[in-house]
């Protein structure tokens, strides 16, 4: 099985980029350890403290957020990061080339029950002539990322990674401490009949979705010709790996429970690469009204709603929002 650095070598990816997504990794498998020695390295439950988003931090979103803003600032490669456990963006060297997004830890509430979890992350690159350090230079476009994955602290820890040139999926093999490719393509089914929302929510959605999903239930009784099974892992990194292994259509949509927060998903650390790695495996993803690759962020911690999975069924839930 191949190690990970070489067969980003093969294909062509930047050196630089090579190092900096090693380095990354060099982090994330010290997340792993960590999480895989659980209750016995006391990094369960919640500190004292709330993240911009006002959400009470876990001690293991704050461990995480250290070692990877730590490794990355220090690496002579990023100019600066922004991640979710940071109020704002922070700065790394002057002449950094990339810009690096990131939840440290997604799926935090799956922490404490010993479920999936895993870190999600987005790679720009520094405009062209921009210097300094500046919350500007991260508002571009998902379109504009480099690269962008996530690793799965599962049974297995995965990474999933695309660079532009489709998604490929690694194991890491703990007895070497590498990551080694075990799926060289992977590809979302264009049809499916699982379905991952967060039901509870339903009479906070809007029109659109309130019928889609109602005809998801409903199916072959209803307009559908087949029915439909569901599943929520309460992780989105989790959920998103269901549906590039199997297929599937996963939404956070916008809702009106609370009404300061209509949409849950961060677009710059959630939504933006999840979509990059979505398109590469032939998948859709969209707000239900536009492609998120293509917003033009305002600022770093923004939410956008999400639609995402199998092409047939994410355009058919399109086809709802005309
Ligand atoms: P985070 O733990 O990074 O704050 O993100 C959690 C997000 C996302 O991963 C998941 O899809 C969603 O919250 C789960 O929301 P519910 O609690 O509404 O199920
Ligand atoms: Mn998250
Ligand atoms: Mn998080």
């Amino acid at each position: 099985m191949q190690r990970f650095v070489p067969v980003l070598r093969n294909d062509n990816v930047d050196l630089d980029l090579i190092s900096l997504i090693n380095t990354l990794m060099a982090s994330c498998k010290e997340i792993s350890f960590r999480l895989h020695q659980g209750e016995l390295a006391d990094i369960l439950g919640s500190t004292l403290d709330e993240n911009i988003q006002g959400e009470t931090q876990k001690k293991l979103d704050v461990i995480s957020n250290q070692l990877i803003k730590d490794i990355l600032l220090e690496s002579g490669l990023v100019r600066a990061i922004a991640s979710e456990e940071e109020d704002t963006i922070v700065a790394g060297s002057e002449n950094g080339r990339y810009l690096v997004c990131f939840d440290p830890l997604d799926g935090s509430s799956n922490i404490d029950i010993n479920s999936l979890v895993g870190t999600i992350f987005s790679i720009m690159e520094v405009p062209e002539g921009q210097t300094g350090a500046t919350e500007e230079m991260f508002l571009q476009p998902g379109t504009q990322q480099v690269a962008a994955g996530y690793v799965l602290y599962g049974p297995s820890t995965q990474l999933v990674l695309t660079t532009g040139n489709g998604v490929r999926q690694y194991t890491l093999d703990n007895t070497i401490g590498e990551f080694l490719l075990t799926n060289e393509k992977m590809i979302i089914s264009e049809d499916t009949q699982e379905f991952a929302v967060n039901m509870s929510n339903q009479r906070f959605w809007q029109a659109p979705m309130q019928q889609y999903i109602s005809d998801l239930i409903a199916g072959d009784t209803g307009t559908r010709d087949k029915n439909f099974n569901m599943r929520w892992i309460a992780a989105m990194v989790g959920d998103v790996h269901r549906v590039l292994t199997r297929g599937g259509i996963f939404t956070y949509p916008t809702d009106t429970k609370n009404p300061k927060q209509p949409n849950k998903l961060r677009l710059m650390y959630e939504a933006n690469p999840m979509s990059f790695l979505v398109e590469q495996a032939g998948g859709v993803s969209s707000t239900g009204y536009q492609r998120i690759m293509e917003i033009q962020p305002t600022e770093i911690h923004q939410r956008v709603a999400v639609i995402l999975g199998s092409k047939n069924e994410v355009d058919t839930c399109l086809g709802y929002h005309k």
